[in-house]
């Protein structure tokens, strides 16, 4: 059993979030909620970036959202189609369906699996961001942990002091490098994605009106209706490195990238020709990756949330999953560490930072950990047996057999997870004293 003490004359706790992605909005949605608290997102770019294709939410997703946001709003945004949000595994040249990763356990239909754009989830999220939250125009160099909080270097800015800093800096994360030293590498294969208005599609016959996958030895075509009359290709395609470093980022590859998509599905199902054809453009994100942290937290001062934390790089459609499920925990953690008589009583709450970070890192580790391992694995059973198969009737065979609808991932329950590692650390009291 742990006792501490408190004094009653504490000054708010300085948060500082670096990064406006969907992670670093949601850490600021979530994150403002606490007692006592100052919150402030520092963000590089001069503006809200309205780009991106499409994204996934999968129910853990979904379960985070529904306790920060109006979840009925939300539903306007999303497309589950005739699937019910599941995915489609197409065979990749007949097309005929091989599996579909419905959700079995979910049952509130507005917390099953779907798809929506980017940019509307932008906009929706930054609605919730409370006003003025958001410093745009910060572009942090270094972070300087001491045991007295931590000190945020900008290019151009004067620096800042924070009690705790949330590093949500995406994938390229300048603060997880400053401790890691890792550097970004190719992963080799490169996601082309568009989205474009659904009108240019709605005379192809027979195209599924649902979120579909058409899958061979690693490439695969996915296409969906993502609502709001849009529809949205995604091709994972495995490109030589020369040709990845073509493109950079986020950049339109115009007829080229259509072409190229083009002769390379060209012995797939006729359908996924149907739509290249009508599709005005294609966009290139050659798929990065870097070593996930093992310890998402430095010094009691300093969590990692996010891509910063794993560069999952579209793994299992998942990212915002992973990301919004680290800011739960991050928030719950903060929240234990404030007693509930603070509350009753009023008093400014005072936070324990070495206990909210330890029941952060305990409550995620083990859940990202295991992931990252099932990304291992999965590469290795493509490799090994399912590419190895010797004609279409044992390749087919072998796919069904491996085949995993994940929903130990999909469905993580993030607060469950929080309250297992809390119960397991035994009762905490805190000794209160009022004068
Ligand atoms: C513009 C954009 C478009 C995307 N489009 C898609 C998509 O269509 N589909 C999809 O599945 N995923 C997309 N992603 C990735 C997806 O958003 C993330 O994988 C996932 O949601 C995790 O988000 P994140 O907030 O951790 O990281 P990110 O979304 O990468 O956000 C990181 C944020 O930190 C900011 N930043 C980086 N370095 C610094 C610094 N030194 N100082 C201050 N700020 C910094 C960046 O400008 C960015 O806003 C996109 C990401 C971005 C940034
Ligand atoms: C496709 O599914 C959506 C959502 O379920 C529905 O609103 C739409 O009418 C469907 N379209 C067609 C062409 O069936
Ligand atoms: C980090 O902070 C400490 C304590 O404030 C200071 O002494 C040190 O110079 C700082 N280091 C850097 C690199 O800014
Ligand atoms: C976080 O977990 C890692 C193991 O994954 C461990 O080495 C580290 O000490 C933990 N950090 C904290 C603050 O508990
Ligand atoms: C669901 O299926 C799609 C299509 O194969 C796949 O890309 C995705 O990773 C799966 N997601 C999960 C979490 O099972």
């Amino acid at each position: 059993m742990t006792i501490t003490e408190y004094s009653n004359n504490s000054k708010p706790l300085k948060i500082a979030i670096i990064g406006a992605g969907l992670v670093g909005a949601v850490a600021g949605i979530a994150l403002s909620k606490l007692s006592n608290v100052n919150v402030t997102i520092y963000e590089r770019s001069e503006k809200p970036r309205e780009v991106g294709a499409w994204i996934g939410l999968t129910e853990s997703s979904l379960q985070v959202l529904r306790k920060l946001v109006d979840i009925d709003e939300l539903q306007k945004i999303l497309f589950r189609g005739d699937q019910d949000g599941g995915y489609v595994k197409r065979h990749w040249k007949t097309g005929e369906i091989l599996a579909v990763n419905l959700s079995s356990t979910t049952t509130d239909r507005r917390l099953k699996q779907a798809r929506t754009h980017r940019v509307p989830l932008h906009n929706f999220l930054f609605s919730y961001v409370p006003e003025g939250l958001i410093k745009y125009g910060y572009s942090a160099n270094k972070v300087n942990v001491t045991k007295d909080g931590v000190d945020v270097i900008f290019e151009e800015k004067d620096p800042i002091h924070a009690d705790l800093l949330v590093a949500a800096d995406g994938i390229y994360s300048r603060t997880r490098r400053q401790f890691t030293g890792d550097t970004v590498q190719y992963k080799g294969a490169v996601a082309y994605r568009n989205v474009f208005p659904i009108e240019l599609i709605k005379d192809i016959p027979s195209l599924p009106n649902d979120t579909s996958a058409w899958v061979k030895d690693g490439d695969i075509m996915f296409f969906s209706p993502l609502g709001l009359d849009q529809y949205g290709v995604v091709a994972l395609v495995f490109d030589p490195e020369d040709v990845a470093k073509k493109f950079i980022w986020n950049e339109n590859t115009g007829e080229w990238g259509r072409e190229h998509l083009r002769k390379h599905f060209a012995d797939w199902d006729p359908i996924i020709d149907k739509v290249l054809k009508v599709m005005p453009d294609i966009t290139s994100f050659p798929l990065e990756t870097a070593p996930w942290l093992k310890d998402l937290t430095v010094g009691n001062r300093l969590a990692f949330v996010g891509d910063a934390a794993h560069p999952t790089s579209g793994a299992f459609g998942a990212g915002a999953q992973f990301g919004f499920g680290d800011v739960w925990a991050l928030y719950r953690s903060l929240q234990e560490t404030v007693s509930n008589a603070y509350v009753d009583t009023g008093l400014p709450a005072e936070y324990d930072l070495h206990r909210a970070l330890f029941l952060f890192n305990e409550t995620r580790r083990h859940f990202l950990a295991r992931v990252e391992k099932q990304l291992g694995y999965d590469a290795d059973t493509y490799k090994r047996y399912i590419s190895t198969a010797r004609n279409d009737k044992e390749w087919r065979a072998r796919f069904r057999q491996v085949e995993s609808p994940l929903e130990w991932m999909r469905e993580n329950n993030v607060e469950a997870d929080f309250q297992r590692v809390v119960d397991e650390q035994g009762p905490f009291l805190r000794t209160i004293y009022i004068d």
